[in-house]
């Protein structure tokens, strides 16, 4: 299995496509599956977030879609970080294309090694936490960061659009797929009490409140 960050170099521009920005037989298969789910919770999130001045940092931002939606019409101040650093090209490229690169800031940085200076009123991790053997750093680091919320994508276990993904990432990188009992287990394991699990499409959409 290639390690994580060399095969999200080598999807970068694959992935982008998803959200349309490049035409391509991947773009319109992956569309046509997947495209909906990554929808609803791509709205969701940005309809959650207010748009006065909050401090945000999109964790594993890849080529920054939710940073441009999140940084359009509003106060809000944004910061997407991701270890590839081909992911940040395209999202920093992107944010000039749309005129946003004053709005935003994207920075090359590894979750598991992050340590900033301050803390962020809202962290967000869309499908992301999948390709971590242990959830439960993940989201401490993002406990540590953060003073009001975490909204997380779990995507779902079971059904035959779940089968099919465990088998392109076999060999290509490491995914964990998730019941709503695996996400109580976690959080119960991280003692956090206060959370909300809704299931829209194949993901469950994790908000955990911290105040
Ligand atoms: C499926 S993409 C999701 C991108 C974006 N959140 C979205 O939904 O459009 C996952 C991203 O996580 C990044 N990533 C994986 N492991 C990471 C780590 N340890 N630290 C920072 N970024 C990471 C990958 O480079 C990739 O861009």
């Amino acid at each position: 299995m290639k390690s994580n960050k060399l095969f999200w170099d080598s999807y970068a521009s694959d992935f982008d496509a998803i959200y349309g920005t490049k035409n391509s037989w991947f773009n319109y298969t992956i569309n046509k599956l997947f495209r909906g789910s990554m929808k609803i919770r791509f709205e969701k999130t940005i309809r959650m977030i207010p748009e006065e001045k909050v401090s945000i940092i999109d964790i594993g931002c890849g080529p920054g879609h939710y940073c441009f939606s999140l940084a359009q019409n509003s106060e809000r101040e944004i910061l997407g970080i991701d270890f590839s650093e081909i992911m940040i090209k395209l999202a920093s490229k992107h944010s000039e294309e749309l005129g946003l690169e004053n709005k935003l800031k994207f920075e090359v940085a590894n979750i598991l090694e992050f340590e900033p200076n301050r803390k962020f009123d809202y962290s967000i991790m869309m499908g992301f936490i999948e390709y971590f053997e242990h959830p439960e750093l993940i989201i401490k680091r993002a406990l540590a960061i953060t003073n009001r919320t975490i909204i997380i994508s779990f995507p779902v276990v079971g059904g035959f659009l779940a089968f099919q993904r465990k088998l392109r990432y076999k060999r290509r990188c490491f995914l964990q797929l998730y019941s709503q009992e695996d996400i109580r287990r976690l959080m119960e394991l991280l003692n956090i009490s206060s959370y909300a699990i809704e299931k829209i499409g194949r993901d469950f959409f994790v908000t955990i409140n911290l105040n």
